[in-house]
């Protein structure tokens, strides 16, 4: 069990709103496993926001994430969907599930929240022990331009400010600074709600971000024991230099569908 995590609460409470514009990796996500017929894993499923669609396909699908609250939920919307998927709360930077897989995958940039090495090793370890032979891993990454050309934020921007019909408004403002030696982007997010007009509540929250360059990340997979390791720059998600989607596999090549 977890304790209290950065994406539990107030969080897991406003994190559908602010990215319910998104559409893009839910469709890629979606496309990649039309007509899977293996078992899936996504790590950092929060909500479920992309694993949902693909539950709805009838594709046997868990969820792994380490916030409570976001996996609540997804419960409550695989409920409200009547989709079925198991999910698990655990650290993705260490994981034992009682499944193998025969694909995993980690949208959104969500790899990059795990800082140091151990933890990208472990994961990677976790990874490779729940694939099935032939199985393969999909992520992708992105390199955080704009913070790395600033370097560093001396005041609060708002980066979000959005309203919901209930009359409650939340305002999140960020400072960040670069560590260019480490590849991470050290974020302060400072969240304010509003309700009818009236300050509610506000919360102050650490956010390190790790980046890799192309070349870099298929070392890292490489070095991790993965048999092949794949840029999909075809990908719609690919931006060259910017979005990688990676694919790796764990012993004999397996096809998408
Ligand atoms: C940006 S959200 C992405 C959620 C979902 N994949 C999506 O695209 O909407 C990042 C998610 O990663 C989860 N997370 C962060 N660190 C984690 C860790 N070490 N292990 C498991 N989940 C983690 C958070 O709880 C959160 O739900």
């Amino acid at each position: 069990m977890i304790a209290e995590d950065f994406y539990d609460g107030l969080i897991a409470e406003w994190y559908d709103e602010w990215l319910k514009d998104r559409r893009d990796d839910v469709s890629y996500y979606a496309a990649v496993f039309a007509g899977f017929r293996g078992r899936v894993l996504e790590l950092a499923c929060g909500s479920g926001r992309v694993l949902l669609p693909i539950a709805k396909q009838g594709v046997a699908i868990d969820g792994l994430d380490s916030s409570r609250d976001m996996l609540a939920k997804l419960a409550a919307r695989l409920k409200a969907e009547g989709a079925k998927a198991g999910w698990y709360q655990q650290s993705m930077a260490h994981f034992d599930l009682p499944h193998r897989y025969d694909a995993v995958f980690i949208a959104a940039g969500s790899f990059q929240l795990l800082i140091t090495d151990e933890e990208v090793a472990g994961c990677l370890e976790s990874v490779r022990r729940h694939l099935r032979p032939g199985g393969f891993f999909l992520l992708d990454v992105f390199v955080p331009w704009e913070a790395i050309r600033q370097q560093k934020t001396a005041a609060f921007t708002v980066a979000r400010d959005n309203q919901r019909g209930d009359g409650t408004r939340c305002v999140v403002a960020e400072r960040f600074e670069v560590d260019a030696a480490r590849q991470v982007v050290r974020s302060i997010f400072r969240y304010e709600v509003f309700r009818n007009g009236r300050f509610e509540r506000s919360l102050l929250r650490d956010f390190p971000l790790r980046w890799y360059w192309e070349d870099e990340l298929a070392g890292v997979l490489r070095r991790a024991g993965f048999s092949g390791v794949e840029l999909l720059a075809d990908s719609p998600l690919s931006l060259p230099g910017t979005w990688f989607v990676f694919k790796a596999t764990a012993g004999r090549e397996q096809r998408f569908g």
